[in-house]
C-alpha cells in the first residue's frame, strides 16, 4: 500500500527541498539511488491463498496498477511530505483529481459552494456533471467570506476554491474560510496549483484536502499530465482511494516517474519562477501605457497584497495584463517572439494564454465576467529564461 510521509527523509523537520529528494525512498531491496519505474499492469502472487489474502486486505501488497504501484506510491509519499500531509492519492490529471473529490464526497441532494473564479473545466463539471447528479452548486465571489457563509444550506457538504485563482489571481483568507468550514462541518478543498507546496500549504491553514494539477509546476517541463489529492489518511482511504480504484483515473507509473524527477527540482525552480515573475510584474507596471492593467499579488497596488504576504511564501509566477480588448490581446500575443502561445502554465518556458478564448472559452460571457475574465486579459506564466530576454520580448510585443 501507500507509504508514510514520516519515513526517512520525509520528517517534518527537514526542509522542502530535502523532502522532495529523500522522502519514502529507496523503494526496493536493490538499494537504487534514483527512483525506478515499475511499468507493470499487475503484480504476481506466491499462491492462490496469497492472492486471496492480499485481495482481502489481510496482507499488504500490490495487486494491480489501477489500485497501487510503487512508482506512483513514491510520488504520493513525496507530495504528502511536501504538503505536511498524512497521505496523498495520485490521479491521471488535475481534472481527474478535482472530479474524484466531487464524486467521492458529494451525493444526490447535497450541495457544494464553489468560488466563481476556478479553472474552466471545474466550472464545466459544476454546470454539467454535478447538475446531472442532482448535486446543488452555488458560485460565490472568492474573497467574500460573507457570501460563502450566506451560501451555506443544510445540505452543504463542501467548499471548493482556488487561491490564487487561475487566471485572475484573486485570493481568499484561507485561515478564515477554513475556520468557517470547520464550524459548520463543511469539507474545505483547495486547488493549490498556482502555488505548489513551496509557496502555500492550505492544510497548515486548516483545509481538509488539497488538489493539484501535477501537470503544471510539479512536472515543470511541460511533459506529462498528472494530478494528486492530499489530506488525512482517513479521508483519502475511506472515500477517495476506493473511488479511484473502482473508476480508474489512476496515474501512469511512467508519468509518476517523470513527476518524481520534477519534484526533485521544484523548490529551486519555484524560486527562479518567482524571481523572474516579480521582475516582469514590476517592469510592466512601471510602463505608463499599462498603469492599473498589470495584475500580480506582489505589486503595491494589488488590493490583496497583505493577504498574499500572510498566507503565501512568495507571490507566484503568473502575471496577467488587461489590454482592453480581444483584438489587442491577440495582437500582443502574436507579436511575442520568445513566449509561447499554449494552453498550459508552470512550464520552464514562458507561456502566454488568452483565457477568454481558450481555457475559459466554454463559460458563458456572464460567467466570465463574474470570474473577472475579460476579453482583454492575457495570462503570462513566467518561465526560467534569463529575465532580460523575457522583458525584451514583452516590451517589443507591446510596442
Ligand atoms: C487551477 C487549475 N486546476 C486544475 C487544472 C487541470 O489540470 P489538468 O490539465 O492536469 O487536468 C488546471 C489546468 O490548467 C488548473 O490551472
Amino acid at each position: 500500500m501507500k507509504q508514510e510521509s514520516g519515513v526517512r527523509g520525509g520528517k517534518r523537520d527537514f526542509g522542502l527541498a530535502t523532502r522532495a529528494l529523500h522522502a519514502g525512498g529507496p523503494t526496493t531491496p536493490e538499494r537504487e539511488n534514483s527512483p525506478p519505474i515499475f511499468l507493470t499492469s499487475s503484480f504476481r502472487f506466491d499462491s492462490a491463498e496469497h492472492a486471496q489474502a492480499v485481495f482481502a486486505g489481510e496482507e499488504e501488497g500490490n495487486v494491480y496498477s489501477r489500485f497501487t504501484n510503487p512508482t506512483v506510491a513514491l510520488f504520493e509519499t513525496r507530495v504528502a511530505a511536501l504538503e505536511n500531509a498524512e497521505h496523498a492519492v495520485a490521479t491521471a490529471s488535475g481534472m481527474a483529481a478535482v472530479t474524484l473529490v466531487f464524486l467521492s464526497f458529494l451525493s444526490a441532494g447535497e450541495h457544494v459552494v464553489i468560488s466563481r473564479s476556478v479553472f474552466g473545466s471545474t466550472t464545466n463539471i459544476a454546470n454539467t456533471l454535478l447538475k446531472r447528479l442532482n448535486i446543488g452548486v452555488t458560485r460565490v465571489p472568492l474573497a467574500d467570506l460573507t457570501a460563502w457563509e450566506s451560501a451555506i444550506t443544510p445540505d452543504t457538504r463542501m467548499f471548493f476554491l482556488e487561491t490564487p485563482a487561475n487566471p485572475t489571481l484573486e485570493m481568499v483568507d484561507l485561515a478564515a474560510l477554513t475556520r468557517l468550514g470547520r464550524e459548520r462541518g463543511i469539507l474545505v478543498v483547495v486547488d493549490n496549483v498556482l502555488c505548489t507546496p513551496c509557496l502555500q500549504r492550505p492544510l497548515d491553514l486548516g483545509a481538509d484536502l488539497v488538489v493539484h494539477s501535477a501537470t503544471k509546476y510539479m512536472d515543470g517541463q511541460g511533459r506529462v499530465l498528472g494530478g494528486v489529492v492530499v489530506g488525512t489518511r482517513d479521508l483519502l482511504m475511506d472515500k477517495v482511494f476506493p473511488m479511484l480504484r473502482n473508476t480508474g483515473p489512476s496515474l501512469s507509473p511512467f508519468n509518476a516517474w517523470v513527476l518524481l524527477k520534477g519534484l526533485e527540482t521544484l523548490s529551486l525552480r519555484m524560486e527562479r519562477h518567482c524571481d523572474n515573475a516579480e521582475k516582469v510584474a514590476f517592469h510592466l507596471a512601471a510602463r505608463d501605457d499599462l498603469t492599473g492593467r498589470v495584475f500580480y499579488p506582489g505589486l503595491p497596488d494589488h488590493p490583496q497584497r497583505e493577504l498574499a504576504i500572510r498566507q503565501m511564501r512568495r507571490f507566484g509566477a503568473i502575471v496577467c495584463l488587461d489590454l482592453g480588448s480581444r483584438e489587442n490581446a491577440q495582437r500582443f500575443m502574436n507579436a511575442l517572439q520568445l513566449a509561447i502561445i499554449t494552453a498550459n502554465l508552470g512550464d520552464c518556458r514562458t507561456l502566454v494564454t488568452h483565457p477568454a478564448t481558450t481555457t475559459h472559452a466554454k463559460l458563458t460571457e456572464a460567467e466570465r465576467q463574474a470570474a473577472g475574465i475579460t476579453q482583454g486579459l492575457v495570462r503570462l506564466s513566467i518561465g526560467l529564461e534569463d529575465v532580460k530576454d523575457i522583458l525584451d520580448d514583452l516590451d517589443a510585443a507591446l510596442e
